[in-house]
């Protein structure tokens, strides 16, 4: 093809004149970064997914290393994800030290087969070299078999992280894809190519509160405004709830 114009396009994004308009909005504010609307965005995604937790952060690949840190992956453990994803899926467990493994894919869905995924728990387990984290990747929207994912979790004694960056507004047995029923946490992107668009940007979703807490404090350089996580008197008064959202300072 010479005329780069006929060429299928990599993505084409939807923008409207309300979201320019609300652009423009938080361009005139005082925040445009860390400002008002990330909270009123991380409540839409919750209330959307009846999640307890949303964190919005610069894209899915810092939602999915700072899902690996909270859930402890570091030097030494192992992660599996599937082989037909995109890169971050593995990358993320890399960036903390840890070595990551493939589990095949199912020939009909092309997400991870739990078929090739509880044969390959099995050869581990003998092997001692079961998997810390398990990301399974709902692949272009399509979810996996979650109800199943957890069930292996169980027995094996693994953690769930599942890549749905695909996938906000997939439902998985009739609810909303996000809503963590059968993983520790879930992460969606908002990378031109999605679903739904911020220009940049991705979102670390958990129910467990401990999550939660850690994944609020890697999303902001570990730096806090709860005075039980504190190892000195704090210097000058702060009234925040434990996950920072709430910041008054003097
Ligand atoms: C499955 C999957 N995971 C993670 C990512 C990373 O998303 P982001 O571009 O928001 O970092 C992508 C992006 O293409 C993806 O397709």
């Amino acid at each position: 093809m010479d005329n780069i114009s006929s060429m299928i396009p990599y993505g084409k994004q939807d923008i409207n004149q309300n979201d320019i308009d609300a652009v423009i909005e938080v361009l005139k504010s005082d925040f445009i970064t860390q400002g008002p609307k990330i909270p009123a965005f991380e409540k839409s995604i919750t209330d959307y997914t009846g999640a307890k937790y949303a964190f919005a952060v610069n894209s899915a690949t810092s939602a999915l290393h700072i899902a690996c840190l909270a859930l402890g992956v570091g030097k030494g453990d192992i992660v599996w994800t599937t082989p037909i994803t995109f890169v971050a899926s593995a990358n993320c467990a890399l960036y903390c030290g840890a070595e990551v493994d493939f589990v095949d894919i199912d020939e009909k869905t092309y997400n991870m087969s739990v078929v090739a995924l509880e044969e390959k728990l099995f050869t581990a387990r003998k092997n001692n070299k079961l998997p810390k984290v398990i990301i399974p990747v709902h692949l272009t929207g399509q979810s996996c078999n979650m109800e199943a994912i957890h069930k292996l979790s169980k027995e094996y004694n693994f953690k769930i992280l599942e890549d749905a960056s695909h996938a906000i507004g997939g439902k998985y047995k009739n609810e909303p894809i996000g809503n963590c029923k059968y993983s520790d946490i879930t992460v969606f992107s908002f990378h031109p190519v999605k679903i739904i668009t911020t220009a940049e940007g991705g979102i670390t979703i958990t129910n467990n509160t401990k999550l939660a807490e850690k994944i609020s404090l890697f999303r902001n350089h570990g730096i806090t405004r709860d005075q039980a996580l504190m190892t000195e008197v704090p210097h000058g008064s702060c009234i925040t709830n434990k996950l920072n959202s709430v910041i008054t300072t003097e």
